[in-house]
């Protein structure tokens, strides 16, 4: 509910640029009270080491130097060049111009992929041991086809955990988006309200994107990797579409399981950081302002938030699973909506 709160004050704030509608500056009171938003770090890293199969890279950046000016929002002028820059802005025919959002140490907001209001801290406190213990033949059907699938992932990658976090995230980005599509159409149709539930499952594969989002700054993936993916993708997404109509309560503890692994993997690749495997690397910069993390942090800070988004989205899943177990529709339960 707090997080709620923040989010709203704070976008409010930046579209107003930082003040009130009594003209009060209200961004460096309230908003910024509640979150801390952290400097953009424009070093750019190149580095040699191998991580598996793929080099680690930092190489994304786009900071902006620190200005004198208070927080705000300003209209940039989209039919204007800026000074020294080559690049052609596209001509804005239909009035449409992109909001200038600054942080409230002055410096610009890098990300359009992303906004301040879109980002948290990570609630490192979550149980990662949490099980569902399987309990009838859906449950021990979605277990083992996850444990199935994880014994061609071992022997693909064994400990690299890099590639094998960057390839799995490609794939864990899908469910939250079928899910909320579905249920979305499901709205359309029945003249229903959700219960939130779409909005829960589409931010859950706006998470997992930006974890590969994370994983690109660090790893760089060769060519018959990506065709991986876009084999991978094929199947998988007609796959799990097909099982979410067809039974969304074993699609749902499919995930959950799939969750599950996703912690013990993270847990394996925290390991390596921490017995020297894996060079404990600067976080990127996109995942210092995605998940407000001190300048200062490193991959490893980056790894401990990634798996408590995880062992957050195994929860979701499996509480949705027992919501269709009870008979009952997902929009009868209240959807944990920004539950990070
Ligand atoms: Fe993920
Ligand atoms: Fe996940």
């Amino acid at each position: 509910m707090n997080r709620l709160l923040a989010n709203s004050v704070l976008r409010r704030c930046a579209i107003n640029g930082g003040r009130s509608i009594t003209g009060e500056n209200t961004l460096q009171s309230s908003a910024a009270a509640v979150i801390s938003l952290r400097p953009f770090d424009p070093a750019v890293i190149v580095r040699d080491h191998d991580f598996g199969n793929f080099q680690w890279m930092r190489m994304m950046n786009s900071g902006a130097e620190p200005t004198a000016k208070a927080p705000s929002v300003k209209q940039a002028d989209s039919e204007k060049k800026k000074e020294g820059d080559d690049e052609v802005v596209p001509s804005s025919y239909w009035g449409i111009s992109k909001s200038k959002v600054m942080r409230e140490d002055g410096t610009e907001w890098p990300w359009n992929c992303f906004m301040p209001w879109d980002t948290y801290e990570s609630n490192l406190s979550i149980d990662l041991s949490k099980h569902h213990v399987p309990k009838n033949f859906v449950d021990k059907f979605a277990f083992r086809t996850v444990k199935l699938m994880r014994i061609p992932t071992d022997i693909f990658f064994k400990r690299r955990y890099g590639c094998r976090a960057m390839m799995l995230e490609t794939v864990a980005a899908v469910p939250g988006m079928v899910g909320g599509m579905l249920l979305h159409l499901r709205s359309l149709r029945k003249f229903q309200q959700s219960g939130g539930w779409i909005k829960a499952l589409l931010e859950e594969a706006e998470n997992e994107r930006m974890h590969l989002m994370t994983m690109v700054e660090l790893v760089k993936p060769k060519w018959y990797e990506r065709l991986l993916v876009l084999t991978v993708q094929g199947v998988f997404f007609n796959v799990f579409f097909i099982i979410y109509i067809s039974s969304p309560k074993l699609a749902h503890r499919i995930v959950g399981y799939l969750e599950e692994e996703a912690v013990h993997s993270y847990t394996e690749f925290l390991k390596d950081i921490e017995s020297g495997a894996i060079e404990n690397v600067p976080a990127p910069a996109i995942a210092i302002d995605y998940w407000r993390l001190p300048k200062d942090s490193t991959l490893k800070d980056v790894i401990t938030v990634i798996r408590a988004d995880e062992a957050h989205h195994r929860d979701v899943n499996h509480f949705a699973s027992d919501i269709h177990f009870q008979g009952k529709e997902l929009r009868e339960a209240p959807a944990p909506v920004g539950y990070h």
